[in-house]
């Protein structure tokens, strides 16, 4: 498939958005953005923003949707000129999503497509405790970002199902089998 692809990884932590997230970007030339990793490395250059978004990091809450868009809104755009994102944890409400498709519906930088890695709990828990990221990879805080996942992110699944373009990726299996799937899903799609 020829470049110019706006994709979206949506899945709770540990479901493997930043690793498949490379893969993607690899294969098809496109520009990876993670939300967290653009917010982890505002807290460790000490930025204003990252000393107003380093508590709820730690908390393992969202951060207000104001912060998280201004953080975003550069990288997007100049990845859109470049061919197309992969977009690794934003949007990840429906607030997030409506407000970002009203910046950029008109400019069309929106997701096409919203890939959901769904990974049973049990096995997420393993791998972010085997990880240890940081402060946000303890058990207390990973179940209440599995919670905050629940409330906040499944009710996107249902927003891009709605609009056609959710396609739903088993990711408890292998890295590499589930990059496969992953890539044969978006051969498959006309975007
Ligand atoms: P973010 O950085 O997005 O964290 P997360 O969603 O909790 O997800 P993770 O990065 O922990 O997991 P992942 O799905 O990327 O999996 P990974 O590939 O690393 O967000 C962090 C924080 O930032 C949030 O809590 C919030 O505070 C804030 N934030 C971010 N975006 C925001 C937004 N839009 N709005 C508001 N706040 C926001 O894999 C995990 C581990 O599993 C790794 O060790 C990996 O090697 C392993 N693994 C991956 N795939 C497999 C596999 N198939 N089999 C076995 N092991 C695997
Ligand atoms: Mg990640």
């Amino acid at each position: 498939m020829a470049k110019d692809m706006r994709i979206l990884l949506v899945g709770a932590p540990g479901s493997g958005k930043g690793t498949q997230a490379v893969e993607i970007a690899r294969r098809f030339g496109l520009t990876h953005i993670s939300s967290g990793d653009l917010l982890r490395k505002h807290v460790a250059d000490g930025t204003a923003t990252g000393r107003a978004v380093r508590d709820y990091l730690k908390r393992g809450d969202l951060v207000p949707d104001a912060i998280v868009a201004d953080i975003l809104y550069k990288p997007v755009t100049a990845a859109v000129a470049r061919g197309g994102y992969v977009l690794d944890g934003y949007p990840r409400t429906v607030e997030q999503a409506e407000a970002a498709y009203e910046v950029a519906g008109e400019k069309g930088t929106n997701v096409q497509l919203a890939l959901h890695l769904d990974v049973p709990t049990k096995e997420l828990v393993r791998r972010l405790l085997a990880r240890g990221r940081g402060s946000d990879d303890t058990e207390d805080v990973i179940a209440h970002r599995l919670e905050v996942y629940q409330e906040k992110t499944v009710p996107l699944l249902e927003y891009y199902a709605k609009r056609e373009t959710l396609v739903q990726v088993n990711g408890a299996r292998p890295v590499g089998e589930v990059a496969w799937s992953i890539a044969v899903q978006l051969q498959r799609v006309k975007l």
